[in-house]
């Protein structure tokens, strides 16, 4: 049997569909279990329903502590036998316990290359510091903010005409290439972590986790 890939979004969910999309490819080597939003009016779970994925809700507004809203996560991951965690634009903080338990099965896509630009509004500090490139990461995720082991990247030129906009638009195109074959990479075991180094061999050793536009 595939492993099992849980998504977790909180808004558009471009990334989710993409891993979705490669995921209709037989020879996909994950199974897309379910996809969570913590914000019912996430985009994203339209698109993830309309493909047959079976899409919900759970409301962090509802839970009165972080851990609670967490323990719910877990439950409805658990009872999709979810192997892997996938946060695709997923915008809550997850606590330490949520990220053990998950330890090498929880990643996160950030829309930098990281160490440059943790946290927010990366596409308009990058352009106001001047960089010339710009692009995303792929790490499995640690308690400190998008600091974890960096599993993959991918570049993009700056262009002196851009704008938040349209670096945006040019960065997520790489972001969703890149993170279907991360998920890809998971699932069949070629993408590991051991203790706080990853490990990668097979085909995703090939270049296929480094997108230099
Ligand atoms: C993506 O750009 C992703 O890198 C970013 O949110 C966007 C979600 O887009 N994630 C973060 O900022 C996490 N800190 P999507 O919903 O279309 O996949």
């Amino acid at each position: 049997m595939k492993p099992r890939i849980g998504i977790l979004i909180s808004g558009r969910g471009s990334n989710m569909a993409a891993i979705v999309a490669a995921a209709q490819d037989p020879s996909y080597p994950a199974t897309i279990a379910c996809v969570i939003s913590n914000r019912p009016d996430a985009k994203g779970l339209e698109t993830a329903a309309a493909n047959g994925i079976p899409a919900l809700c759970v409301d962090h507004k509802h839970f009165p502590s972080r851990e609670e809203f967490e323990d719910e996560l877990n439950r409805q991951l658990d009872d999709r036998d979810v192997d892997f965690v996938v946060l695709a634009g997923f915008m809550r903080v997850l606590t330490e316990r949520f990220i053990g338990r998950w330890d090498g099965k929880l990643v996160n896509i950030h829309p930098s290359l990281l160490p440059s630009y943790r946290g927010l509004h990366t596409h308009e500090r990058a352009l106001s510091d001047g960089v010339k490139l710009h692009g995303c990461t792929v790490h499995f995720v640690v308690p400190e903010l998008d600091a974890g082991p960096i599993i993959a990247q991918g570049a993009v030129r700056v262009r002196p005409s851009d704008t938040p906009e349209t670096l945006a638009a040019r960065v997520l195109a790489v972001e969703n290439t890149l993170y279907p074959r991360v998920v890809a990479g998971l699932a069949s075991g070629h993408i590991v972590l051991a203790g706080d180094q990853v490990i990668i061999d097979g085909p995703a050793a090939e270049g296929a986790l480094i997108s230099l536009a």
